[in-house]
C-alpha cells in the first residue's frame, strides 16, 4: 500500500514537472517568435534604402539569434552532477595521479570540473557528450569495472589525448615530452599492480 502510494505520488510529481517544463519551453519559443516578428517588422519599414545583400545577412543573423535562444531550452547536457567516485586505482605515486588529474580527469573520472560555458548550448551538448563518451571508455573513478587501458600510452605518446581543443581551452592541461613519458610509465606500473575490474 505504502509502495503504490509512493508510485502514485512520484507519477503525479513527474507529470506536474513535465507540464511546467513544456510550459516554460513553450513560452520561451513564443517569446523568441515575438522578438523575431517585432524586429522583422521594424526592419521591413526601414528596408527602402538597404541593399539585398545586407537584408540577407540581417535575416541570417536574426535567425541565428533566435536559434541560439531556443537552443538554451533544450534539456540535453544540462545535468552537471558528477556521479560518485566508486573506486580509484591504487596509484604507483601521487605524481602519476596529479598528471592524470590535470590532463585526463575532466573526461575520464567522476570528478569533472564544469566551466561556466559548459552551461551554454551548443557547447553544453558537446561537452556533455564528450564526458559521457570519455567516462564510458576509461573512468578512473570506477576502477571496479573493466576499462580500455591498453591504448592509453599510445594516445598520450601520439598526442591525441587530451584532445587538442581541450588543451586550447585549458592552458596547463597539456603534457611536456618529459611528462608524457612520466605518465606513460606511471600508468604502466599502476595498471599492472592495480588492474581495473578487481
Ligand atoms: C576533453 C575530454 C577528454 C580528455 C581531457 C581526455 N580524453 Fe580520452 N577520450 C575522450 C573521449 C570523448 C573518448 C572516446 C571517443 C574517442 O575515441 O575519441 C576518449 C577515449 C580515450 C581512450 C580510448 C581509446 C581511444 O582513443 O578511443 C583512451 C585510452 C583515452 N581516452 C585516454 C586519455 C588519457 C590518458 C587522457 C589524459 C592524458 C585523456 N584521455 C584525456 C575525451 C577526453
Amino acid at each position: 500500500m505504502i509502495e503504490s502510494g509512493w508510485t502514485l505520488a512520484a507519477g503525479i510529481v513527474a507529470v506536474v514537472v513535465g507540464a511546467l517544463y513544456s510550459l516554460l519551453l513553450g513560452s520561451l519559443l513564443a517569446a523568441a517568435w515575438v522578438v523575431v516578428w517585432l524586429l522583422a517588422r521594424r526592419w521591413h519599414r526601414g528596408a527602402e534604402g538597404r541593399s539585398r545583400g545586407k537584408q540577407v545577412v540581417l535575416a541570417m543573423l536574426l535567425g541565428l539569434g533566435a536559434l541560439f535562444i531556443v537552443a538554451q531550452a533544450v534539456p540535453y547536457g544540462r545535468s552537471h552532477t558528477n556521479p560518485v567516485v566508486v573506486k580509484e586505482p591504487v596509484w604507483d605515486s601521487p605524481a602519476t595521479r596529479a598528471l592524470a588529474v590535470k590532463s585526463c580527469f575532466d573526461c575520464h573520472s567522476n570528478e569533472t570540473t564544469w566551466p561556466w560555458y559548459s552551461d551554454i548550448a551548443p557547447v553544453s551538448w558537446l561537452a556533455y557528450d564528450h564526458v559521457v563518451e570519455g567516462r564510458r571508455t576509461l573512468n578512473f573513478s570506477e576502477w571496479n569495472r573493466s576499462q580500455e587501458v591498453d591504448e592509453a600510452a599510445e594516445t598520450i605518446r601520439e598526442g591525441s589525448m587530451p584532445p587538442r581543443y581541450y588543451r586550447l581551452l585549458h592552458p596547463g592541461s597539456g603534457l611536456s615530452d618529459a611528462e608524457k613519458e612520466q605518465l606513460v610509465e606511471g600508468f604502466r606500473v599502476t595498471f599492472q599492480a592495480s588492474p581495473p575490474g578487481g
